[in-house]
Parts: C-alpha cells; structure tokens; sequence
C-alpha cells in the first residue's frame, strides 16, 4: 500500500494559463500525465502512470462528489467538478476539472480525460464551505456507502432549493 503525505495548510495557487489534464483506463488507473499536471503534482511522471488516480485525493473532498464524477462519466456524460488536490509534499490546489469519457470508433468507452484550470476564488467561497459540510455529513454516518448518500440527498435538496441543476449550480457559482 502507497502511503499517502500528510496534508499541509500550504496551498499552491494554479496560474491563469494554466492547463492540468490526464488521462486513465477505465478503472482510474493514470495512463497520461501533461507537464503542468506532473509539475504541480510533485510527483515524476513515472511515479504517477500506472497509479490509481486517487493518488491526488485529498482526504477534505467529500466522497459524494467522486461518486456523481464516476457516475456521470461511465455513462458517457461530462462533468464539470470542482477539486481540491493533494501534492506529494503535502501542499494543496484547486481546479475546477472537466472529465470527459473517451470512447472508440464503436462508441465503447476506452477511458477517460480530465482537463482542470484555475478556479474562480467567488466560487471557492461558496465551495469550500459545502464540501465541508458534505464531508462532515459523510462522517455523521458509520457506514461509508450510507453517508454518501446522505450527502448527495443534501447537495440534491440544495440544489432543488436554488431550482438549478447540477451543471448550471457549478457553471453559475
Ligand atoms: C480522468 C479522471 C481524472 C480524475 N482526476 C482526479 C483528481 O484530479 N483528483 C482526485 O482526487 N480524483 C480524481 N479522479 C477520481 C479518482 O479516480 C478517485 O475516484 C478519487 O480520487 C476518489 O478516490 P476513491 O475512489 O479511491 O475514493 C479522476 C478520475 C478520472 C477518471
């Protein structure tokens, strides 16, 4: 088992023009890593192809929100997520990812690909107080699939609440 860095306080704040992209197999596992991905990372490229990509999961993300990413793109459909990232020195950034399927001649999915940029600091504002309250909803529950869904009932209601769906709820914010 890979033994993942103790999270810092320190965040790393991604540039304007910067573009953070890989690729993976259908399992997650990392097949491709652009430069400015590999670089923020901390990581060298070798030691993140063939790693599952959740060697980036920082333990403040709510669950649920892997779990709608996963959901929405084994289906063939896009997803626009914001994320927190963790480095290998411990550090932290955000993105806002856009993942996509990659999908053969026959429409097969193959595998999937992930573009993140610099996110809006009026949307962290409002986002990082509800992952916070999406990760401690998580954390209420003992039983791990339960409080996944306990949360995605909140982000729904939420959502319900503003009228807005989940694309244009991250889209707008
Ligand atoms: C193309 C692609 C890109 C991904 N990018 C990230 C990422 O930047 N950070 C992250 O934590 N998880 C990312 N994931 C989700 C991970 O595969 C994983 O589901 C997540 O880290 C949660 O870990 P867990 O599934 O082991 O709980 C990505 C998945 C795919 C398919």
């Amino acid at each position: 088992m890979r033994k993942s860095p103790t999270p810092t306080s320190k965040e790393i704040v991604v540039t304007e023009d910067s573009f953070l992209a890989s690729k993976t197999d259908l399992k997650g596992i990392i097949k491709y890593s652009n430069r400015e991905f590999t670089r923020i990372s901390g990581y060298d490229e070798k030691e993140l192809i063939g790693q599952n990509h959740n060697i980036v999961r920082h333990p403040d993300m709510p669950r649920c929100i892997f779990w709608l990413l996963w959901n929405t793109i084994s289906k063939g459909n896009e997803i626009n997520a914001y994320v927190k990232n963790l480095c290998k020195s411990g550090e932290y950034y955000w993105v806002l990812a856009n993942v996509t399927a990659s999908v053969d001649a026959d429409g097969n999915i193959v595998g999937y690909y992930s573009v993140r940029r610099k996110p809006a600091a009026s949307a962290l504002i409002k986002i990082v107080p509800l992952y916070k309250e999406l990760k401690a909803i998580e954390e209420r529950n003992s039983n791990r699939k339960e409080g996944i869904q306990d949360a995605m009932n909140h982000l729904n209601t939420m959502l319900e609440q503003k009228g807005v769906s989940y694309d244009e709820f991250i889209i707008t914010i």
